[in-house]
């Protein structure tokens, strides 16, 4: 009877299959959930306790960043968070194709922008302002610059500055900070 021999040979090759455990789909997906939240953990803490910070006390806008104490500036390095001068510095990214910040550094298309806060308007020695910049008059006071950066070409009409503003009000606030810091 060779078919049956045969059979029988045959079927140890199926077994593994069988033999194999099985799947437990449930238990798996239960271990990556908890994982997930454990991933996850750090943000929504740092998050509440920027909430937490946030409602203690609305910082005056004229705190520098560097008086706050470490941990809160961590915390508020998450959006929805009171503007710093850090949070700034990013910000002056959209400038620096025009501006340089540092002491003494160069005019480029724009003036050198080191100690702008409190500087009077259209008074930076070597740089040839706009007739419009420099009949603008006043200083660079935190509130005219706020102003002025939320809309350049319409504060100044015919201003040199083709800039189209920093719409965000925090954004703004974040920069005049970190402007101000750079002014020391
Ligand atoms: C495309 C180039 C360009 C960009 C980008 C730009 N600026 Fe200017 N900025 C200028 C020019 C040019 C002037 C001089 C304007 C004039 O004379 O009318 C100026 C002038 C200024 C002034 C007045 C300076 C003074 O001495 O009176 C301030 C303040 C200023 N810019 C801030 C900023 C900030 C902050 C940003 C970024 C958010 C920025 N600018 C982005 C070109 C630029």
């Amino acid at each position: 009877m060779p078919p049956l021999r045969r059979r029988a040979r045959m079927a140890p090759h199926r077994r593994p299959k069988a033999t194999r455990p099985p799947p437990r789909p449930k238990a798996r997906l239960r271990a990556r959930r908890s994982q997930e939240i454990m991933r996850h953990a750090p943000v929504l803490l740092a998050g509440a306790l920027a909430l937490a910070g946030c409602g203690k006390a609305a910082p005056p806008t004229d705190t520098a960043a560097s008086d706050a104490p470490a941990a809160e500036t961590a915390a508020q390095a998450t959006p929805a968070v009171a503007p710093t001068a850090a949070m700034g510095e990013q910000i002056f990214k959209r400038c620096a194709a025009c501006h340089t910040i540092d002491k003494d550094g160069p005019n480029g298309i724009g003036p050198n922008l080191h100690g702008i806060v409190g500087r009077p308007v259209a008074s930076h020695p070597g740089f040839a302002y706009s007739g419009a910049m420099k009949a603008k008059g006043g200083v660079w006071d935190a509130a005219a610059l706020d102003i002025y950066l939320a809309d350049p070409m319409k504060i100044v009409p015919g201003t040199r500055m083709a800039f189209a503003g920093v719409i965000d009000a925090a954004d703004r606030q974040a920069l005049i900070l970190y402007l101000e810091d750079q002014s020391k």
